[in-house]
């Protein structure tokens, strides 16, 4: 394994079992593997068999623990087998990060009610399927319950409706959950990336490239995206034991963002869906 270069001290999570999904790309992948690099067993969980099987290879070829395990998370019968299998390769599970969703970007009125529940099936129906098939597989006293949401849960957004309810349906998921579930001993929190450099998800929804970025850029403070790292130590340190009295809590780390607004994102958004000019 790569020595770990942070600020944490290393083996953070030696012997914790990880469930992740979305694990096969983009920010859950670097949570992940920034997991295994601390010691935990990481079961990865996707819809796209190829890519948990790539993913958890890639953390065995670093010396890391890692299995494969495919299903969607809007199923919730696959769901829970694919965790039962987790479980009888690495154990209880310790933490449990709800991180799969999808995005396009379509003003309302081009949308269909298919597309907006779509997005509501992945991200918010998910993040249930995924905390609540994990329940009675978790270790319970300790356990972490970590969502992915995003800036938007806070900040309205043109040709994101779908998203913004999705991802404020999460938070509001998260803080329930840390109050059903605090009594167990079980912290459920969730962290809203602003815009993270080299996901899909920013494929999506910056088309044009360094243009799209240089006017989204306009509306964060520190003036750049989000690393994938820097989402990881987040993670990190929210599901370890110096963060063991949070429960119930969303952090946001997106560079200043939500305190600009939505506008520079928003518009960038919305000339992203104008035909291109002749
Ligand atoms: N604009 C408007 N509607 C769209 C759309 C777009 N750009 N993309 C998809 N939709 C609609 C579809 O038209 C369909 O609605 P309909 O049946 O009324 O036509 C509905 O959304 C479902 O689309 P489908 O492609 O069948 O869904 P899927 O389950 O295969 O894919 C998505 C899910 C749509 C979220 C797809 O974008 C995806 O696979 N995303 C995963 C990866 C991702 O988004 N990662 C980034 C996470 S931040």
């Amino acid at each position: 394994m790569n020595a770990v270069k942070d600020v944490f001290r290393p083996g953070l999570l030696q012997g914790r079992h990880a469930l992740i999904t979305g694990a096969g790309s983009g920010i859950n992948k670097r949570i992940a593997e920034r997991f295994a690099e601390h010691g935990a067993s990481i079961s990865i969980i996707g819809r796209n068999p190829e890519k948990c099987f790539t993913a958890a290879l890639d953390i065995e070829g670093r010396g890391g623990q890692a299995a494969g395990f495919a299903a969607d998370v809007r199923h919730y019968d696959a769901l829970e087998a694919a965790f039962k299998h987790a479980r009888e390769r690495f154990g209880p599970v310790d933490i449990c990060i709800a991180g799969a969703a999808g995005n396009f970007v379509a003003e309302a009125a081009a949308m269909s009610s298919n597309g907006f529940r779509t997005v509501i099936d992945i991200d918010l129906v998910g993040c249930f399927n995924t905390f609540r098939a994990a329940l009675p597989m978790l270790r319970e006293e300790g356990a972490d319950l970590l969502a992915i949401s995003a800036v938007q849960s806070s900040l309205p957004m043109s040709a994101q409706a779908h998203v913004c309810a999705a991802k404020a349906g999460i938070d509001m998921l998260v803080r329930s959950l840390s109050i059903e579930w605090g009594p167990r001993g079980i912290r459920c929190n969730a962290i809203a990336p602003g815009p993270v450099a080299g996901t899909e998800g920013m494929d999506r929804l910056a088309p044009d490239g360094e243009r799209s970025w240089k006017r989204l850029l306009e509306g964060i403070p520190m003036g750049r995206a989000g690393e994938r790292d820097e989402i990881a130590d987040l993670a990190l340190f929210l599901c370890s034991g110096a963060a063991r009295y949070i429960n119930g809590t969303v952090v946001a780390i997106d560079g200043g963002q939500v305190n600009l607004g939505s506008l520079p994102f928003g518009s960038m958004l919305m000339e992203s869906l104008k035909p291109a000019k002749a």
